[in-house]
């Protein structure tokens, strides 16, 4: 099967509706409320990288938001559904596009943040992707991406589906990995952390075991879980990095947070 047409079955089957999963739906809330507290001020102009059926478009707050996707079949029903939207008065209705973020002719400054989540490991260059993004934003821009933390998936058994790993995956990348690839393109990283506690294999079958949760108690296992959290054993790893003058760069680092 081909790149497209994969990403059409992955997406139509995962994404066709809303609130499918639990963990999507956590993750794309834990997106929405970190935009809102780091691009503070008026609406802003978003472009989605990897946006598949628009799921977090529907439930963000922009001046504008454009989202393209590699899948044809994923832009399809993002824009069916975008056309069924209530929007604020003063936003633009969204807009997607299907194309290869490799290929795509980004224009300078167009957008104050770039979105990415749980794709950059689909991606054949992943170097090249960042830097785009990068090119992308104006000075001060952001880009918001999350990505899958290996330790912790490799540690979820599960049954069937159509599993990313059986598809066109490039590379699964580690804390260090990422973080290199984002400092090369002159970003300058802000956070980095992880969430979501999950896994039941190996270790992570002992520590997220519901009888040691159930033992804790409510408080005791909601400090357990940001422990987890700040261990790097969340599911996902969740990266702001802005885009700075030199002397905003140097300023940012002085108090970069570099949680687990
Ligand atoms: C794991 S899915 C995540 C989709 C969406 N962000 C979500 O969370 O529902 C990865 C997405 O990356 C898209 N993708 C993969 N390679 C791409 C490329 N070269 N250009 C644009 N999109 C791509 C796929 O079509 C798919 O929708």
């Amino acid at each position: 099967m081909d790149e497209r047409s994969w990403w059409d079955l992955w997406n139509k089957s995962y994404r066709a509706e809303d609130n499918k999963d639990e963990t999507s739906t956590e993750l794309f809330a834990h997106v929405v409320a970190t935009i809102k507290h780091m691009a503070q001020g008026p609406p802003k102009r978003i472009l989605e990288v990897a946006c598949g059926t628009g799921t977090l478009s529907r439930r963000l707050d922009f001046s504008s938001y454009h989202g393209l996707d590699i899948s044809p079949g994923a832009v399809e029903i993002a824009g069916q559904k975008a056309d069924l939207l209530q929007l604020p008065a003063g936003t633009n209705r969204p807009t997607y596009e299907a194309s290869d973020f490799h290929e795509w002719p980004s224009p300078a400054g167009a957008f104050d943040i770039v979105l990415c989540v749980d794709a950059i490991s689909c991606f054949r260059d992943q170097q090249l992707v960042l830097r785009k993004m990068a090119e992308i934003l104006p000075v001060g821009g952001l880009v918001v991406l999350t990505t899958v933390n290996p330790v912790v998936y490799n540690r979820i058994r599960r049954v069937g589906g159509v599993r990313l790993e059986n598809g066109p995956v490039s590379h699964w990348l580690s804390k260090r990995e990422l973080h290199d690839l984002i400092e090369k393109t002159g970003l300058t990283l802000e956070r980095s952390y992880t969430i979501m506690p999950r896994g039941n294999m190996g270790f992570l079958r002992v520590l997220n075991s519901g009888r040691l949760n159930q033992m804790l108690g409510t408080r005791g296992s909601a400090i357990f879980r940001w422990v987890k959290e700040l261990a790097g054993l969340g599911q996902y790893r969740v990266v702001i990095a802005r885009k700075g003058s030199p002397e905003l760069t140097k300023r940012f680092r002085s108090v970069m947070r570099d949680d687990a």
